[in-house]
């Protein structure tokens, strides 16, 4: 136990590799000599169904590049639902790393029947020819076409309309080398069309706009880099893209027509995006490429999230405002903040610390002086007797000292990652530690039970999981020759083919059942998610909150994310927008950045518009760097004024904000959504990277430059109404730019028409708030009826609308007819809402047509519609308004 690694000496060959590894940052003389490589069809067989196909590639010749080829492999192209085709290559001889399902268990691994390889094509099959074999089903829109040239290729098509979605045949790749496989390179490539497709996702990076611009590489493997760096890969990776598409010159293809794209691979990679071609690079895995057919951008989530798994629920009062900062120096000072916070009257939900609580920056500890476990205690009591909640801050490095019980209890459990078979000595906040591996089931249970020690002592609400990429304040010399610490093929690293090992653990460290970090090093941060969200279910018996910073496809099912280390800066609060976005398409709805910003001083008009926006965010919360000034909300009046006003608004909006979450966790769709979600046929919203929809009708339009008072905001097409004064309207015909007035203190947030919005009352607290009536704002449609719903439970149930009673969805319909405005309620599962005797007390109606409003000029609906209306059992309600007095 507790044995220190013998640290190598240098040897003069240490130095020599150095060397050479400098030497060789540049890949390019090697893809060169990729020309002409490829794989030829030797068998191909179908699945009696048609709907899958397997084909047995062989290699055409040798490259001496990026080490060993794998000669054989295995295709097996497979429908496996109607909106979803799976493109999976690997080694037919040799098992290759992928994602085991033992571990994420939500992916579909390999559940086709793959048939022997002589299985015969039936002649009479007219899809298939001595040229192409395809694998179709009328059911599904996707096609999938194995072309049998020399070297083969395979297309995506789209049944309906005949666009090509993905294209790696061999006539449309540059030079032939759309596939290459060998040990610790992959390459796959694909034309696009230029002109048609726009393309968002494939991150996390910090990018100036949402859809991704040309001519760029985009590179995979989870770092901890601020986030205040541009187009450098950061702490989690997605490989997923979504692709909105012009329609084509024949007419054919409708407006806005997009598909998904997932190469499911946790190794390092590079996808190089040139506007008409992708190309993925990765170090390792296999090849399994998933399509989604949509065919509009919601529906693409869905499909994805169906895949990969719904994201998780989030608590209520998680959608309330939180407080953190690094650097609060003890409890008193953060039961000034709190108080701060009551005092100035601004809503404080949920109060954080960050690691200063810890005892010498060990989890699971107290600092004894400035955060006693008797002080911390009071204050954690003293919250949630006002209904507030806490948050506290883990990392994954466990610090070596023989007199921590928590390392003690590791080591006997035997569950740290090991490299050269003792556990690997990294360094973070505490000096040297050890990290947990979550792959080994072992460390579930360790982890769980220093959460539940720990949590016997302090009741908190909810962790805050930081440093997972893992992040490393050293960087290990690579075992001498190891092509797994070096690989052939240098990743775009930071930025500059930075090793992999750059302040990491390093690729040679083996998880439980010899699994290398060089593999599962992009699932670290979403292993730990499950094993915490596993850990807080258990203990409290209740919906866990859990924030994460590094993330991997699936972790929404696990816990919500922020940005990580931003900048207090003018650029950072805008590239805000694309980040939260971004992790909306990745099945993580839950996500927000540091608002006022993270590190660098802030100043009273950025943090004040940066509350503005922030107050939209999904996850809202104020964090700050050590040693930077103060930025609590209250800190200036200006800000804590405009604080008071948007968080208003966001806790009237409580209820919507919550049955996004209900959407997202059923659906996957996002809370915070680009414009080309609701009016994908309307091209211009492609573009717009600094306007976002909350749900499908509110939209937000920030300032986001120092000085302006004025914003340029496009409005798609329809009647859109100023949320804080009803009486400001934009008529955008079939879409507009417009420059509205955007004062210091207010954020422009419109609803559209057509959207039932069901708001509840301004408090201090959520809780609070959910006692208040409940307000209906009906915006009326020019052409048609409008729609709304809420979702309503107790707010921290593990499931969110599951098979019990616990819970209602009531939807709202509305429309005028004659001289009458009809507002109807339909209840789904109504036992929730009834046992709560919840009213609506007013319902607004706004958006009359103009003859209408000539009629009506000022008039407010207000009915006490009764419990009946939110709880009655099933039927259809109505609420007739008469629109004459
Ligand atoms: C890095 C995190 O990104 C940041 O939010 C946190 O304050 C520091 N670590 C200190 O724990």
């Amino acid at each position: 136990m507790g044995r220190k690694r013998p640290q190598p000496p240098l040897h003069f060959h240490h130095l020599l590799l150095a060397f050479l590894f400098c030497c060789s940052f540049s890949n390019a003389k090697n893809e060169e000599d990729l020309v002409g490589y490829g794989y030829r069809v030797r068998s191909v067989s179908f699945d009696p169904s048609g709907n899958s196909l397997t084909a047995h590639l062989d290699l055409i010749k040798p490259s001496p590049v990026f080490g060993p080829d794998v000669r054989n492999l295995i295709l097996v192209a497979s429908l496996e639902t109607n909106d979803r085709l799976r493109i999976r290559i690997t080694d037919s001889e040799h098992q290759r790393w992928e994602i085991p399902r033992e571990i994420l268990p939500r992916y579909t691994q390999l559940h086709l029947r793959v048939l022997p390889q002589n299985h015969s094509i039936s002649p009479e099959d007219d899809h298939n020819s001595p040229e192409n074999n395809i694998v179709c089903d009328p059911k599904s829109d996707l096609v999938f076409t194995l072309r049998r040239t020399t070297p083969f290729g395979f297309i995506v098509s789209r049944r309906s309309t005949g666009d090509i979605l993905f294209d790696a045949s061999s006539d449309a790749s540059e030079a032939g080398t759309f596939l290459v496989f060998k040990d610790q390179y992959l390459q796959v490539s694909s034309a696009l069309p230029i002109l048609r497709s726009s393309l968002y996702g494939l991150g996390e990076h910090t990018k100036k706009t949402f859809k991704l611009a040309q001519n760029q590489t985009l590179t995979l493997w989870n770092t901890d880099i601020h986030s205040s760096n541009l187009d450098v890969n950061l702490y989690g990776s997605h490989p997923f893209y979504m692709d909105v598409r012009l329609t084509d010159n024949r007419g054919k293809v409708p407006m806005g027509t997009t598909h998904g794209v997932l190469l499911l691979n946790s190794n390092g990679m590079d996808i190089v995006y040139t506007g008409d071609r992708i190309t993925y690079k990765a170090i390792g895995g296999v090849l399994d490429f998933y399509f989604f057919s949509g065919p509009t951008p919601e529906m693409v989530v869905q499909q994805y999230t169906e895949l990969i798994g719904h994201p998780a629920p989030m608590p209520y009062w998680s959608f309330g405002f939180h407080q953190c900062r690094y650097g609060y120096t003890n409890v008193s000072d953060v039961e000034g903040v709190v108080a701060g916070y009551a005092k100035a009257g601004i809503p404080l939900e949920v109060m954080w610390t960050d690691i200063d609580y810890m005892d010498a920056y060990k989890d699971f500890t107290l600092d004894p002086i400035n955060f006693p476990l008797d002080k911390i205690k009071k204050l954690v009591d003293t919250l949630h007797q006002n209904g507030q909640k806490y948050v506290l801050i883990l990392d994954p490095g466990i610090s070596v000292n023989q007199t921590y019980r928590t390392y003690k209890r590791g080591m006997e459990a035997d569950i740290f990652i090991k490299r050269d078979g003792i556990p690997y000595l990294g360094s973070v906040w505490p000096g040297p530690v050890y990290f947990p591996d979550f792959v080994n089931p072992a460390t579930e249970i360790f982890w769980g039970g220093e959460i539940k020690i720990f949590r016997d002592s302090l009741p908190i609400d909810g962790l805050w999981l930081d440093m997972n990429e893992i992040s490393n304040f050293i960087t290990s010399p690579p075992t001498p020759l190891s092509t797994l610490d070096d690989p052939p093929y240098k990743i775009n690293n930071a930025g500059v083919r930075r090793p992999i090992n750059n302040r990491t653990v390093p690729a040679t460290s083996l998880h439980f059942g010899n699994i290398t970090e060089y593999n599962a090093h992009n699932l670290y941060g979403i292993l730990e998610s499950k094993a915490t969200n596993a850990a807080l279910t258990k203990l409290t018996g209740k919906r866990p909150f859990i924030l994460t910073r590094s993330t991997f496809v699936g972790s929404g099912k696990y816990a919500a994310h922020w940005t990580g280390d931003n900048a207090a800066t003018w650029d950072d609060l805008a590239y805000s927008i694309p980040a939260v976005l971004n992790f909306g398409l990745f099945g993580i709805p839950m996500v927000g950045a540091d608002i006022c910003g993270f590190s660098g001083d802030t100043n009273e008009e950025l943090c004040r518009r940066w509350i503005q926006l922030g107050a939209f965010y999904p996850f809202a919360r104020d964090h700050s760097a050590k040693f930077t000034i103060r930025q609590e909300l209250y800190v200036w009046d200006s800000v804590a004024a405009t604080a008071k006003k948007v968080l208003g608004l966001r806790y009237r909006l409580l209820p919507y904000f919550y049955t996004l979450m209900y959407e997202a966790h059923t659906k996957g769709v996002p809370i915070a959504r680009p414009l080309f979600f609701s009016f994908p046929q309307d091209p211009e919203t492609y573009g717009i990277n600094f306007q976002f929809l909350i749900g499908k009708g509110v939209m937000v339009s920030p300032v986001l430059k120092p000085g302006e008072v004025s914003v340029k905001a496009y409005f798609p097409s329809g009647n859109w109404f100023d949320l804080f004064n009803y009486s400001n309207a934009v008529s955008a015909g079939s879409g507009k730019y417009t420059t509205l007035d955007a004062p210091p203190d207010h954020i422009n947030v419109h609803v559209r028409e057509g959207n039932i919005l069901v708001m509840q009352g301004e408090a201090m607290t959520t809780k609070a708030a959910r006692k208040t009536p409940f307000q209906l704002l009906v915006v009326l449609s020019s052409s048609g009826i409008s729609t709304g719903e809420v979702f309503l439970d107790d707010g921290e149930e593990v499931e969110m609308g599951g098979g019990g009673k616990n819970w209602s969805l009531v939807k709202f319909y509305a429309w005028v007819e004659d001289k009458k405005a009809i507002v109807g309620s339909e209840v789904i599962n109504g036992g929730f809402a009834l046992s709560q005797q919840w009213i609506i007390d007013r319902v607004t109606l706004i958006g009359f047509t103009k003859a209408q409003a000539k009629r009506f000029k000022g008039f407010e609906v207000c009915t006490n519609v009764g419990t009946k209306t939110l709880g009655d059992s099933g039927n259809r309600k109505f609420v007739v308004m008469e629109t004459e007095k």
